[in-house]
């Protein structure tokens, strides 16, 4: 910067003279009346107020004008300055209530909204429901026993006294898997675990084994090609048939609520020798074939009983192919399908809506089966 200079005239310096720094001024105020928020009103005051502004930079002018002159250009910057810091410090004020008023606004919370919102999961009514067949038997003493879905033939047919020839081999429609010579199935039903169960432990005895099953059958409200199955078991010294009616009725005493027992009808099953139909006493008009509008019972078609799976006395054969002594021991055993007693339970009218996942219908029940 150049020192004082007593020839100097303050008229000649441009940036010092009034209509420069009013200009100066003016343009600085309306730049801050424009500025919208606090954002802006930071980039005017760099502008018009920073070291870099037309009024500061004038303002480092003055010392190079001579004594005589310097006072009233001081006065001249300093009044132009002092009113653009006037009007920068009302802005600020202005704006800075403007955006505490706006942040009430956008960061209103109603305290009143509930705060466990979060949708809450349910387990799925097959497994509530296996769960709460195991429960049943488990309370007895007896145990849980599982198998693989991918069963071996035999355990799933021959074992059980379905021989290759035997014609009761066509009761169940099979998935067969490939290659064919490793003779692996989709299990049919939950027996072959009854065999696997007899192979690998001494009696006596007690196992329920809930589970998946397959078979080629169309999906249709009443049949799919995977459903669900718990099989039972009991082989001990001097099993009887009576044995197995008292453990039925318990279980659907259990199940479906007092009163409701169970019949058997003579069957045939090629793993049990005499065989049985289980029916329920229909557990909605409980045995009376009326509802209580005196109208044909709609659950059980006016029988008064709804099937609910087989059972019988283990065939001998099938104690010998699996290791047991069948001069000792007998036993018995029954299947029932899961996915039926769980319609039968809750009332439903379609089989599919147990596959098809809608969290609507799991949450409706919960998970209190
Ligand atoms: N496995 C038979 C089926 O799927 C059900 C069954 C009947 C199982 C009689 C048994 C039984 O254990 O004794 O149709």
């Amino acid at each position: 910067m150049s020192g004082p200079n007593t020839d100097y005239d303050p008229v000649e310096v441009s940036s010092l003279q009034q209509g420069e720094i009013d200009a100066a001024r003016d343009a600085a105020i309306a730049a801050i009346e424009a500025a919208a928020d606090l954002e802006q009103l930071k980039a005017v005051r760099s502008a018009h107020a920073g070291d870099r502004s037309p009024l500061a930079l004038a303002n480092r002018e003055i010392g190079a004008l001579p004594p005589q002159a310097r006072k009233e250009a001081g006065q001249r910057v300093g009044q132009a300055r002092g009113a653009v810091s006037k009007a920068l410090a009302e802005r600020q004020v202005v704006l800075e209530a403007e955006h505490e008023e706006r942040m009430l606004v956008e960061e209103t919370v109603d305290v009143t909204l509930p705060t466990d919102r979060r949708p809450e999961g349910a387990r799925h009514p097959l497994t509530t429901g296996a769960e709460l067949i195991a429960d049943i038997f488990v309370a007895m003493g007896w145990e849980v026993a599982e198998g693989p879905v991918i069963e071996a033939e035999w355990l799933n047919f021959d074992a059980l006294n379905l021989g290759p020839d035997h014609p009761a081999r066509t009761m169940q429609d099979t998935f067969w898997t490939e290659p064919a010579d490793r003779h692996l199935v989709l299990r049919t039903h939950t027996s072959p675990v009854q065999a696997r169960t007899m192979l690998t432990r001494r009696p006596p005895i007690y196992v329920v084994c809930p589970g998946r099953v397959f078979r080629t059958d169309e999906y249709d409200a009443t049949h799919s090609p995977m459903f669900h199955q718990v099989e039972g078991l009991a082989i001990d010294e001097g099993i009887s048939m009576a044995h197995l009616k008292g453990t039925l009725d318990h279980f659907a005493t259990q199940m479906f609520g007092e009163g409701i027992t169970t019949r058997f009808r003579p069957s045939y099953f090629p793993f049990t020798e005499p065989s049985a139909e289980v029916d329920l006493v229909c557990f909605v008009c409980r045995g009376s074939q009326v509802d209580e509008d005196g109208d044909t019972c709609r659950t059980c078609r006016g029988e008064g009983w709804i099937e609910w799976g087989g059972c019988g006395i283990v065939n001998p054969r099938v104690l010998r192919a699996c290791g047991v002594d069948s001069e000792r021991y007998s036993g018995f055993a029954f299947g029932m399908g899961i996915d039926r007693t769980l319609m039968f339970r809750h009332g439903l009218e379609d089989l599919r809506t147990l596959f098809e996942g809608d969290v609507r219908f799991t949450t409706a029940f919960g998970s209190d089966l």
